[in-house]
């Protein structure tokens, strides 16, 4: 069966407006070497307009980091509103990333504010749920899961993952160069696909699951083979050009 990869480049707090342009002059250039995965690019919010603009058109979707969980303009010093991300060209933007609940305190009903308040704009969110490496050993991984994911189904319903992706991100794993093996993503993406399909199994086939944490050229083509990774959600190595081109040429010969 061939299947669309979304391949999405997490910059976390990293870029200049000159490294930014540098990038992307290297990713457009050979972009068309993948004419069938979907390449994603989430820089810092600041810099979304400036790559917007290098685009220009959608050979490369544009994805921001993070949204308000409050939809209506108003007095909230410091945050951005979905509606200010959509107008700037971002069709995607990661919500719940594991950084933003351990370092900035987003707990579920936050995360799910913000799914919500992204699908009000039309913009597609990125769920970001995974477990620790204590709660790994604990044996509780699908527990999590399932809280995290279950917040969202509440307050959304399962229709919403209609326009949705999800992104399993096993906190361990994130920026340690220890990544998931090829078994454990994919154990972890079969559960997530079955919590949708209890509910919806048309939604669940067709809803992406991407994995992060560590993918790097060299381990990307075993993981995107498991049978329920859609994509990945890559951090340090779409910072350098050729690692994130390697990722994606891995994702294009498997798709
Ligand atoms: P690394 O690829 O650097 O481990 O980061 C993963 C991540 O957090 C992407 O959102």
């Amino acid at each position: 069966m061939s299947r669309r990869y979304l391949i999405a480049g997490n910059w976390k707090m990293n870029g200049s407006l000159a490294a930014n342009a540098g990038l992307i002059d290297e990713l457009l250039a050979k972009q068309e070497q993948f004419p069938d995965i979907d390449m994603l690019v989430c820089p810092a919010s600041v810099h979304l307009e400036s790559v917007h603009r290098q685009i220009g058109g959608e050979a490369i979707l544009l994805g921001a980091q993070n949204l308000s969980d409050q939809v209506k303009p108003g007095a909230y010093t410091g945050e951005v509103q979905g509606a200010m991300l959509a107008e700037l060209g971002c069709r995607y933007v990661i919500v719940g990333h594991s950084e933003r609940r351990a370092l900035y305190g987003e707990d579920d009903a936050t995360v799910a504010r913000k799914f919500a308040a992204a699908q009000a704009v039309g913009l597609i969110p990125v769920l970001c749920v995974g477990e620790t490496l204590d709660e790994r050993d604990r044996g509780v991984t699908e527990a999590v899961l399932g809280r995290q994911l279950g917040a969202v189904l509440t307050a959304s319903g399962i229709a919403a993952f209609g326009h949705a992706v999800i992104a399993y991100e096993p906190v361990w794993a994130i920026g340690t160069g220890r990544t998931a093996s090829p078994e454990q993503a994919q154990a972890a993406h079969a559960y997530l696909r079955g919590e949708l399909a209890v509910q919806d199994a048309k939604i669940a086939n067709s809803t992406q699951l991407l994995y992060g944490g560590s993918v790097k050229a060299d381990n990307a083509a075993a993981l995107l083979s498991c049978a329920d990774v859609d994509g990945g959600l890559i951090g340090g190595a779409s910072l350098k050009a050729a690692e994130f081109l390697a990722i994606c040429a891995a994702a294009q010969t498997l798709s």
